[in-house]
């Protein structure tokens, strides 16, 4: 098994269960291989003895050890991945023998709703309830198989919100409510009910029916014959506080794993006459539905909710558990996307809080085909400034009437090539940077940008990652962050946001270092400056600017250097030497220090 590409800052996932059980796999765990000891590791157990399930061995003279099935260790991948890999086989040849080891069912967990998610996504949703729901939000996390790239459950407690306000958190996030293939209802929320009032902030569950009962078993086949016994009655159970006797409820049935649905609609099919006044039938189209019915078996055992669908209104449970992850879905294809990467910047833009301002004059460095321009281009009012340098010695793509919008500027070229007709125009209030290149080329190409930005103004990077392993990647984002923060970026926030393949992070940081924002271009509004803070802020600046040049200096790579010197008007040493080079630039870079701080002075 190895790791998954992308994990969350500075883990290993098998120190965290939850994380381990969720890891991509992608060999057949080698334990399952190896030979079974006794729980102590000290001898090997007899095989013989386990195969004859507490049975006998017949030698004499057995070497090995015959420990009761009770007394062996619990089955190691039902407890790493919640799923037995002995269950597994004997699912595809029913002669197949049954698993040796115990199958302890936990005891009923505290958790409301389970997202049914990809595999590669489940670090970033673990990740993203905690940061939205708290940091003890998810408490369990299961697999449907032990395929390499099958769907994963993360469970999520309510805490005291109450399912519905969780629920509705989880999907205002759009980014997330997206990659949910499904959101099931685990169990109501006692302690919510007892609080009352704090769950109905907006959309609370009142006037939601839940029924939630657990029902266990040993192994699979005891489980699924739990279910066929009892489930009919459940679900009478919970339609039984329906008030009105000719109601008749009409149930959309959605279980996980997916091959537990045969057996709920074998249980459902089969249940006897109904006893109660409540007649209720089994209903294929969600629209036409009136309850859900949800049953979710997790580690031998099964949550059975039922919960209404009355209230489809847009704040109704319903809207949140069921249609936000399709409404999410479908609001990402009408938004018209020049390609994947738009979506990127709309999330880290989300997720970091930075409120694009109409006036902005944004940089797109590795812009082609033009998704992050695209994107920009929309939140900004040419007539007020704001406009977009698209840097990319590439083609842009199609844009709208097949032409550039007006405030859209196509440099062709590298972003190194293209900071001083950037800084000619202006400071720079957001420089986005997606170009495909190594963390440290992009940490360069961000450090030649800095004497074009302005103070306060944002930074959007793209980390890719073109290295053979995780580790090595994560340290060269660490080294890359470094020196983003020696040349004045502050409060840096490396996100794998859901719009990230795995092999992809996105920073966003601040720029603390440059020149206030002042526009006085015609239609650009000068902006409003706060007087009072002005001296401590030209002190700050003197020593900023010469901490960032000499940064810039250090860090910088000789064929940035080279476009810097260029940038400068200087031609560059003859022979390009980067020796020859960082004298020069550390010339011209001490000239203007040493001119700033004498306008300083003055
Ligand atoms: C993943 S694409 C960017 C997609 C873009 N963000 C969008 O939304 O359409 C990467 C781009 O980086 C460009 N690129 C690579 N190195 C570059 C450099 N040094 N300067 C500018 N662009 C560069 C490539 O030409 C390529 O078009
Ligand atoms: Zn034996
Ligand atoms: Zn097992």
């Amino acid at each position: 098994m190895t790791k998954p590409r992308a994990m969350l800052a500075g883990d290993d996932p098998s120190a965290d269960p939850l994380l381990s059980c969720l890891a991509a796999i992608r060999a057949p765990p080698r334990e399952l291989e190896t030979a079974p000891r006794t729980a102590d590791g000290s001898r090997l157990l007899c095989k013989r003895f386990c195969r004859a399930d507490g049975g006998s061995c017949a030698r004499p003279d057995c070497p090995d050890a015959h420990v009761p099935i009770a007394q062996r260790q619990t089955c190691w991948t039902l407890d790493r991945y919640g799923v037995c890999a002995r269950e597994e086989a004997r699912r595809a040849d029913p002669k197949a023998p049954r698993c040796w080891f115990p199958h302890p069912v936990p005891p009923p967990a505290d958790h409301h709703i389970a997202l049914q998610v990809e595999v590669g996504m489940s670090d970033r949703v673990v990740s993203r309830c905690r940061e939205l729901l708290g940091a003890d939000a998810v408490v369990g996390a299961a697999r449907a198989d032990l395929s390499r790239n099958g769907d994963v459950l993360v469970l999520v407690t309510a805490g005291h919100r109450g399912v519905a306000n969780a629920a509705r958190i989880l999907a205002d996030d759009e980014h997330l409510a997206a990659r949910i293939k499904r959101a099931y209802a685990t169990g109501a929320n006692h302690a919510a009910d007892r609080k009352g009032d704090e769950r109905n902030e907006r959309g609370g569950d009142e006037g939601v029916l839940f029924a939630d009962a657990s029902v266990v078993g040993d192994d699979a086949d005891a489980l699924d014959a739990t279910l066929r016994e009892k489930l009919a009655s459940l679900v009478d159970a919970a339609l039984g506080g329906e008030k009105d006797s000719s109601f008749a409820a009409r149930i959309r049935v959605r279980c996980f794993p997916p091959r537990l649905r045969d057996v709920v609609l074998e249980a459902l099919e089969a249940r006897p006459v109904l006893g109660g006044s409540h007649g209720w039938e089994t209903c294929a189209r969600v629209d036409d539905a009136t309850h859900a019915l949800d049953v979710v078996a997790v580690r031998g055992r099964a949550h059975v909710t039922v919960w209404s669908l009355d209230r489809t209104g847009p704040d109704s449970l319903r809207a949140w558990l069921m249609d936000a992850g399709e409404a999410a879905r479908k609001r990402r294809t009408d938004a018209g996307a020049m390609c994947r990467a738009f979506h990127k910047i709309e999330e880290a833009t989300a997720r970091a809080g930075v409120a694009i301002e109409r006036t902005w004059r944004c940089v797109d460095v590795g812009a082609a085909p033009g998704g992050w321009t695209q994107w920009l281009c929309a939140r900004l009012d040419a007539a007020c400034g704001g406009e977009v340098f698209a840097v990319d010695p590439a083609e842009l793509g199609d844009f709208k009437n097949g032409r550039l919008p007006p405030n859209v500027t196509h440099l062709k070229m590298r972003g190194e090539d293209a900071v001083e007709t950037v800084r000619r125009a202006g400071d720079v209030d957001l420089l986005v940077c997606d170009a495909n290149v190594s963390p440290e080329t992009a940490t360069g190409i961000v450090s030649a940008f800095v004497p074009a930005l302005r103070r306060g103004a944002t930074l959007v990077l793209t980390f890719k990652d073109a290295t053979k392993g995780y580790a090595e990647w994560r340290r060269q984002m660490e080294s890359a962050t470094d020196t983003l923060t020696a040349i004045g970026f502050e409060s840096p926030r490396i996100f794998h946001l859901f719009s990230n393949c795995s092999r992809e992070k996105t920073l966003v940081a601040k720029f603390a270092g440059g020149r206030d924002e002042k526009r006085t271009g015609a239609g650009v509004p000068a902006r409003a400056e706060a007087s009072s803070r002005k001296a401590s802020r030209d002190a700050d600046r003197s020593r900023l600017l010469l901490a960032r040049s000499l940064a810039v200096f250090a860090t910088m790579p000789g064929e940035f250097a080279e476009a810097h010197i260029k940038a400068r008007g200087f031609a560059p040493p003859p022979n390009g030497s980067v020796r020859l080079m960082r004298g020069r630039l550390l010339k011209i870079l001490s000239d203007e220090v040493i001119a700033e701080s004498s306008w300083h002075a003055s």
